[in-house]
């Protein structure tokens, strides 16, 4: 029996933009996003309470932090600097590994480097950035998944190509064959009914297929704000797909909840299977302790790993 792992999954953080929009990256898409942000999203998403989350996930000792997304908002290259120094508070690239979302990825940069500066966090350099990036860390290997692409005004859909589910089909095959506990990184909902068509991942189908196929332990994601489990059936064993809240909602707002990480904790079992316990920690109202707010097993019967 090996050691028990554990990891702590984090989603839209949401950091504040600092200022306006500044001329040359004005557009539609932004403007249009910065009053959404000014009239009700400032009101919700507060850098302290993603650091009291991050402060009180670091209690609990995790072995490492994935984060599924929309660390920023508009796009800006202010925001992406802002961003990586809060990573580097978070914790240095080899404890902290982070997939884009569509706010990271969200309208035309005009040749700035925007979500480059966080290679480090993404498995690599910046010249080589490329998804999917498998990260080894202890028995799992993350896969790193990227969803997100520029979308027009009042648009937050997702797509990841055909090149790239061909690219993580090989990943999974060979990561299965090594015995290797595969946790899939994504930040929109792998199935289209867990978003509206607005916001949706438009090859869940195709995504959905694949893991049908090649399987995986866990899919993470995020996009919803919301924490929630789902059971994906598929040939082999049926797959978890496991989001989390967001780590900066103050309040409710809308269907989403106050802010909540998730701790996974991989167990593997005398029989060969594997256990996951995963607990949802975070707060039920403004301002109120982080506790414990649900413990799950999601247990995997069939000795196949
Ligand atoms: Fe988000
Ligand atoms: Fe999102």
């Amino acid at each position: 029996m090996t050691e028990p792992f554990t990891l702590a999954h984090f989603s839209d953080v949401h950091l504040p933009p600092a200022g306006g929009v500044p001329w040359r990256y004005a557009n539609a898409k932004r403007l249009l996003g910065y009053l959404n942000w000014q009239r009700k999203r400032r009101h919700v998403h507060v850098r302290q309470v993603a650091d009291r989350l991050i402060a009180d996930a670091r209690k609990l000792r995790p072995d490492h932090i994935a984060i599924t997304g929309d660390l920023v908002n508009l796009g800006l290259p202010s925001e992406y600097e802002a961003a990586l120094e809060w990573l580097e508070s978070v914790g240095p690239p080899d404890a902290v590994t982070v997939v884009p979302g569509n706010h990271d990825i969200y309208s035309n940069l005009r040749g700035d480097r925007g979500i480059g500066r966080w290679a480090a966090y993404m498995g690599g350099e910046e010249e080589t950035l490329a998804f999917p990036f498998i990260r080894r860390v202890g028995p799992l290997a993350l896969i790193g998944l990227n969803s997100a692409h520029e979308t027009p005004p009042f648009v937050a859909r997702g797509a990841l190509g055909s090149q790239q589910i061909e690219i993580a089909s090989g990943q999974l095959s060979a990561l299965e064959r090594d015995g290797i506990i595969r946790v899939v990184l994504i930040h929109h909902p792998p199935l289209a009914s867990l978003a509206a068509p607005r916001r949706e991942l438009t090859d869940a189908a195709h995504f959905v297929n694949l893991i049908e196929r090649q399987g995986a332990e866990v899919i993470l994601y995020g996009h919803n704000h919301r924490a929630r489990v789902d059971w994906l059936p598929t040939l082999g064993k049926p797959v978890p797909l496991v989001a989390a809240g967001s780590a900066s909602a103050l309040i409710p707002h809308n269907q989403e909840a106050p802010a909540s990480y998730n701790l996974l904790t991989f167990f593997r079992k005398a029989t060969g299977g594997l256990r996951i316990r995963l607990v949802v920690r975070g707060m039920t109202e403004a301002n109120g302790p982080i506790e414990k707010l649900s413990e799950t097993f999601l247990e995997f019967d069939q000795p196949k790993i």
